[in-house]
């Protein structure tokens, strides 16, 4: 599996097999959403505007109400959590970690993806399991481990409260609250949650003065040496697939099988989705685990070819030979040079408990 041999003829088969689509003599991954066997490596580049589906166009109210509803604990069942307990702008649109704690303190089984540039997700959730942003909101607030609530409770809530459904009848016309009106709001509001400016996004329009020579040089790795965006490319820096990097499962006595849950496709086994590199620095810790404490754990990983040998780890998983500078170089890049400056990213406030609908 990790011979050199077996990397040789990976590397030179490698733009042959990702642009036909397939890996190896495998299928890709059956998927349910849209455009993944279209995509191709694309190389790294500016975030074009996220896609907005038909059905729920962005409007500004819309999406105020959206923003109200993901800071309000009303939603849970105890008034204890918001969407923004475990996607909290101050970490990064994550959580401290390693996995989220929701209701009476509950500890769930995976990472805190960020709620940043969600939109450009093909599928939601670490193995895939939603098509799009709206279903994805409904889920959490009657996940018992997260807002613990169930959509009739929460709807009888929201409705009992007269300035909500006010700007619900503003916005979708009708004063009866439904699950879809909700889920749409949040998904308008996470829609402007995107970054457009980092240093690396200024580099890329052109200003060569953007990255330190250390970062130009973990950019070089990152497409380079370290293969990084075989997987981690575009504009979104993933690919939307779903890999297997042989990490170790939080409790070795339940392992999770990830996409495999969702497709169940042996191939699936252990594999996650691709997550973006984007602002990365700013919500350590790392992977679906949460084991991997810093951007160097990281790379260290990839440098020793991956975490355990499974059967099913992905064919790129090899060891890399870094030098201690090339890996210093990498965490630069994926540090300043990742992390966006875009105010209605890295400054947004919590809605005030005095600006809510009463
Ligand atoms: C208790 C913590 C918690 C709460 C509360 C919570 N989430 Fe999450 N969120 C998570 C975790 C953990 C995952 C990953 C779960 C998985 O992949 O199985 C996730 C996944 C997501 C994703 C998918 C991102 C990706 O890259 O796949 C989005 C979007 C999201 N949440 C938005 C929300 C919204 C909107 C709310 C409020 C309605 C919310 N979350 C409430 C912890 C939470
Ligand atoms: C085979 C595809 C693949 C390659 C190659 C790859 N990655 Fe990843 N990357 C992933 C997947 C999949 C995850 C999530 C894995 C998990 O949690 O199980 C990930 C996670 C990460 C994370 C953590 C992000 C977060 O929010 O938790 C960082 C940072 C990262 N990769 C950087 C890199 C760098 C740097 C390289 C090159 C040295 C690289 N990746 C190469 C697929 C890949």
């Amino acid at each position: 599996m990790r011979s050199r041999w077996f990397l040789i003829t990976w590397l030179l088969a490698a733009p042959v097999i990702l642009v036909a689509g397939v890996q190896g003599e495998e299928p890709l991954t059956p998927i349910t959403s849209v455009g993944i066997h279209s995509l191709g490596p694309v190389p790294l580049d500016n975030l074009a505007p996220p896609a907005v589906p038909p059905g729920n166009p962005q409007t500004s109210d819309k999406i105020l109400l959206g923003k109200k509803l993901y800071f309000d604990t009303r939603l849970s069942r105890d008034n204890t959590i918001s969407c923004a307990t475990c996607h909290d702008p101050a970490k990064g649109w994550s959580d401290a970690g390693p996995t989220s704690k929701g209701i009476k303190d509950q500890l769930g089984g995976r990472r805190s993806p960020p709620v940043s540039n969600a939109a450009y997700n093909l599928l939601q959730f670490w193995d895939g399991r939603a098509p799009s942003l709206e279903e994805q909101a409904k889920g959490p607030i009657e996940n018992p481990v997260e807002m613990g609530n169930t959509h009739t409770e929460m709807l009888r809530t929201v409705s009992d409260i007269p300035g909500y459904v006010d700007e619900m009848e503003k916005v979708f016309g009708t004063r009866k609250v439904t699950i879809d009106h909700v889920a749409q709001a949040i998904a308008a509001f996470e829609r402007t949650v995107v970054t457009t400016d980092s240093p690396f996004d200024r580099f890329i329009r052109g200003d060569s003065e953007a990255l330190t020579p250390m970062e130009k040089r973990g950019l070089e790795i990152f497409n380079g040496k370290g293969h990084c965006s075989s997987c981690h490319w575009g504009g979104y820096f993933s690919d939307g697939r779903f890999h297997n990097l042989g990490i170790e499962p939080l409790d070795p006595s339940k392992p999770d099988s990830g996409r495999h849950n969702v497709t169940k496709h042996p191939k699936d086994v252990g594999a996650f989705k691709t997550p973006t590199v984007r602002d990365a620095a700013l919500r350590a810790p790392y992977m679906h685990t949460g084991r991997e404490g810093t951007l160097e754990d990281v790379v260290r990983l990839y440098d020793r070819g991956g975490g355990l040998d499974d059967a099913n780890l992905d064919a790129l998983m090899v060891p890399l030979g870094l030098s201690k500078d090339e890996i210093q170089a990498l965490v630069a890049f994926m540090t300043r040079a990742m992390t966006s400056t875009n105010p209605e990213v890295a400054n947004v406030k919590p809605v005030p408990q005095s600006e809510l609908p009463k």
